[in-house]
Formats: C-alpha cells, sequence, structure tokens
C-alpha cells in the first residue's frame, strides 16, 4: 500500500458524508416520482416499512464488513474469507461491485449533467441570453457531453482531495446547504394554489395498494437504490470509520436521514405538480397516472417556474441548485469505490488515479449519451434492477455467514460496549443470515 489509508476525522464527518451518498436523486426525484406512479401514500407507507426492515440491516452488513477489514471493496471480501474457494467468491463480488458502482455512475452522471445545464438556464434568463437559456434546456448531444463533463470533472476534483479533505469536507458543506434550499423550497411550494390537492395524494394512503407485490418490489429497489446498497459504497465508507464510533446508531442516523429528506422531497416535488397543474401544466398520462421521470422535471415544473414571474428564475435556481448538490454527494461516493481500490494497489498518486479513472467512466457516460434510447435504459435495469439485489444478497451472505457472529460481535462491541444488550444484537445476526437475503430474492423473483 502506497499511502496511509484516509479515515473521517468525526462521527459528524462520516454522516454528511454517508447521508450526502444515500441522498440524491434517488430520494428528490426518483423516490416522489415512484410515489406518483405506485399509488400515492400506500408506497410511501411500503417504502418506510421497508427501509427499515430491510435496508437498514443490509447497510449495517456492509458498514461492519467495511470497518472490520479496513480496506477497498475487493481485498475486504476477500479478507474476512478463510477458505480459499470463499476468498476467491468474495474477490468476485467485490469486482462484480466495483463495475456495477462504476456503472451506476456512468448514466448518473449523464442526468446530473441535466441537471447541471438546467442550473445554468436561469441565471441566462437573467442576463437576458435567451439564445443560450434556449440552448441549454433543449436536447443536444453537445449539451449533454458538455454538461456530463463538467459534472464528472467536479466529482472527480472532490475526490481526487481524498476522504477528509474531498468528501468529508465536500459533504459537510454540500448537505446543510441542501437542506435549506430543501425547506425554502417547500415553504414557498405549499403557499401556492394547488399545492393542497397534491399533498392529499401524498399523504393519505390507498391501504388496497399495500400489499400489490409490484408496488413491494418498486418500493425495495427504491430503498436499496437510495440507501447506496450492494455496490460497496457504504462499506467503503464503512472503511474510514473510527473504531470509537457506534455502528448500528450511526447506521440508524443514516437511514433516517435518507428516508427523512425523501420522504420531504415528497412534500416539495407532489404539490408542486398539482400546482403547476393549476397553471395550465398537464400532470397525468394518456393511462390516467401521474406523470414522473424527465417529464415531470424538464416539463411539468418550468410551467410552474415560469408561472411565478419574476421569482421563476430564482426558484428554477434554487431547484436545479438542490438537483445538482445531491447528485455531487451521491456522485462522490459511487467513483470512490474504484479508486479506493486503486489508491491501495497502486504506487501513482491518488489525483492521477482519480483522473484516470474518473475519465474511463466518463468515456462510458459519453457512449450512454451518444445512443441514448438504446443503452440508457439497458445500463439502468442492469445496475438497480439485477445486480443490486444480488449483491445486496451476496453482502449479507458475507457479513452473516463467512464473518458470522463471534467476529461481528467483536467488530460491532468496538464503539458500543454494550452491544451484547441490546435489541439490535438479539435480532440482526439472524435476521442478516436468513431473512434478509430471502426477503430480498422473494421480491427479486417477484420482479422478473
Ligand atoms: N443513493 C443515491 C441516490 O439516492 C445514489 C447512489 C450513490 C447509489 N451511491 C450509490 C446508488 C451506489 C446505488 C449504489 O441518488
Amino acid at each position: 500500500m502506497s499511502t496511509p489509508r484516509g479515515q473521517f476525522s468525526s462521527k459528524t464527518g462520516f454522516i454528511m458524508a454517508a447521508a450526502g451518498s444515500a441522498v440524491g436523486l434517488g430520494n428528490i426525484w426518483g423516490f416522489p416520482t415512484q410515489t406518483a406512479s405506485n399509488g400515492g401514500a400506500a408506497f410511501v407507507l411500503v417504502y418506510l416499512i421497508l427501509a427499515f426492515a430491510l435496508a437498514y440491516p443490509a447497510l449495517m452488513a456492509e458498514l461492519t464488513l467495511g470497518r472490520h477489514s479496513r480496506a477497498n471493496t475487493i481485498d475486504s471480501l476477500a479478507a474476512v474469507a478463510h477458505r480459499a474457494s470463499t476468498k476467491f467468491f468474495g474477490r468476485a463480488v467485490g469486482w462484480y461491485g466495483l463495475i456495477v458502482a462504476s456503472l451506476i455512475l456512468s448514466f448518473y452522471t449523464v442526468v446530473a449533467g441535466w441537471m447541471l445545464a438546467y442550473l445554468f438556464a436561469p441565471i441566462c434568463q437573467m442576463l437576458g441570453m435567451a439564445e443560450l437559456q434556449q440552448w441549454l434546456t433543449s436536447q443536444s448531444l453537445a449539451r449533454d457531453l458538455i454538461f456530463g463533463g463538467l459534472f464528472a470533472g467536479l466529482t472527480m476534483a472532490i475526490i481526487a482531495g481524498g476522504v477528509e479533505a474531498g468528501i468529508e469536507r465536500w459533504s459537510s458543506r454540500l448537505m446543510p446547504a441542501l437542506i435549506i434550499l430543501l425547506m425554502l423550497l417547500i415553504i414557498y411550494v405549499l403557499m401556492q394554489e394547488g399545492a393542497n390537492e397534491g399533498l392529499k395524494l401524498y399523504l393519505l394512503p390507498d391501504l388496497s395498494q399495500v400489499t400489490n407485490p409490484q408496488l413491494i418490489v418498486n418500493a425495495m429497489g427504491q430503498a436499496f437504490f437510495s440507501l447506496s446498497l450492494g455496490v460497496g459504497t457504504m462499506m467503503i465508507y464503512g472503511s474510514y470509520l473510527s473504531k470509537d464510533d457506534s455502528l448500528p446508531r450511526l447506521g440508524a442516523i443514516v437511514t433516517t436521514v435518507d428516508v427523512g429528506i425523501a420522504f420531504t422531497a415528497g412534500l416539495l416535488i407532489i404539490p408542486a405538480m398539482f400546482v403547476a397543474q393549476h397553471h395550465g401544466a398537464t400532470i397525468y398520462a394518456e393511462g390516467g397516472s401521474l406523470l414522473a421521470g424527465p417529464d415531470l422535471i424538464f416539463q411539468v415544473l418550468p410551467v410552474l417556474f415560469d408561472s411565478m414571474g419574476a421569482a421563476g428564475p430564482f426558484v428554477a435556481l434554487a431547484f436545479f441548485g438542490l438537483m445538482t448538490i445531491a447528485s455531487l454527494t451521491s456522485s462522490i461516493s459511487m467513483l470512490e469505490v474504484p479508486v479506493a481500490r486503486a489508491v491501495e494497489r497502486s504506487e501513482l498518486p491518488r489525483p492521477t488515479l482519480t483522473f484516470i479513472i474518473g475519465g474511463i467512466i466518463f468515456a462510458i457516460s459519453a457512449v450512454i449519451i451518444a445512443n441514448f434510447g438504446q443503452l440508457f435504459g439497458l445500463v439502468v435495469d442492469f445496475t438497480t434492477k439485477y445486480s443490486q439485489p444480488i449483491l445486496g444478497i451476496m453482502l449479507c451472505i458475507f457479513a452473516g455467514w463467512v464473518m458470522h457472529r463471534d467476529r461481528l460481535l467483536r467488530e460491532l462491541k468496538e464503539g458500543h460496549e454494550d452491544i451484547e444488550q441490546t435489541l439490535f444484537w438479539k435480532i440482526w445476526p439472524i435476521y442478516v443470515r436468513f431473512f434478509c437475503p430471502a426477503l430480498i430474492l422473494l421480491s427479486f423473483w417477484q420482479s422478473l
């Protein structure tokens, strides 16, 4: 190993970084969108249950594995194994996770690039540069490449700084800004006419939907994506944690922040759709479901901003600023997965490795941009629909079966002396061995 391993300087630093990873487009865009297209509040309810009952235990598996081995994901998984065959398997799972993390980053960069372009648009509007504004908000190969590239550059610049000076510092700056922007936007939107109707849809569950298998599958996928699970991001962040901190507590805080912000973002997006409808936007698709996906963000919401007169560009600026910040604290956590491995295996300096790896991943983004119709959905499905659940099962197996009770206990005792007396320890070790893999498998099966 060439350089000493980085470490988060404090609990707060870790919470900012891990919550920053978790809170992303998945929360502010994905969650409200899924809610809108899965029967409103019924989805919210199922999601809340699954986030704590399934995603939190899986998050704990990653944090415990990572802090135990204190290495990149591939070497971590190999290190907990005793037998040669299990070691080989661990390495294979680590590599699979590393590739999936890189692919998620490659499509995430495309979407985050759109957010960045839309962030500059209201500035152009304020400066009276109508033509440029038009270009920024119209789809084109050049725009997507330039702004995707810009976003990839920002991600690399932060990761080149390392754990404390890069990840921790920027997450700690950006997360509070994100929360302030979110709150300001909610207050503003809820004061507009039409917002109440959205609130109702969002908060009153149609209980007949709660047992709909498709809804449960979607909620699980959403929870896994939102907590950045399966690919080793949380494992890597866990590996930078001090042995003085209680893992179950930190994991619970991160889960709560993630779920809380997803829920809060719904208070913004769904009412905003109905305010937009009040101003003439179409918010229902032909089949009668609420519009979701890019149409929601790039067509419905702009109607809303345009209706706001002089305040419009400022609100748009705040909204796309929020989106960009959320994306950036997540994208850095994905890039850290391959970079950590390279840094621990190569003599080259971290910045060089970061720009090489980040460059390769952006090249994949560029291929996706150039073949958007064929590739985007394919990459999203391969990574989030298929790979994340499979990897999630593997990591639970590694924590529950390979690391096993006594080593888990030793690791969890660090920073949490009386862990044996807690409800967590009474439930989790069995849970992560049997229930988590079975539940993930079951709903994965459903989705096929
Ligand atoms: N959780 C982030 C979001 O909600 C995205 C993310 C970051 C992610 N790291 C990840 C998703 C690793 C899957 C795997 O937007």
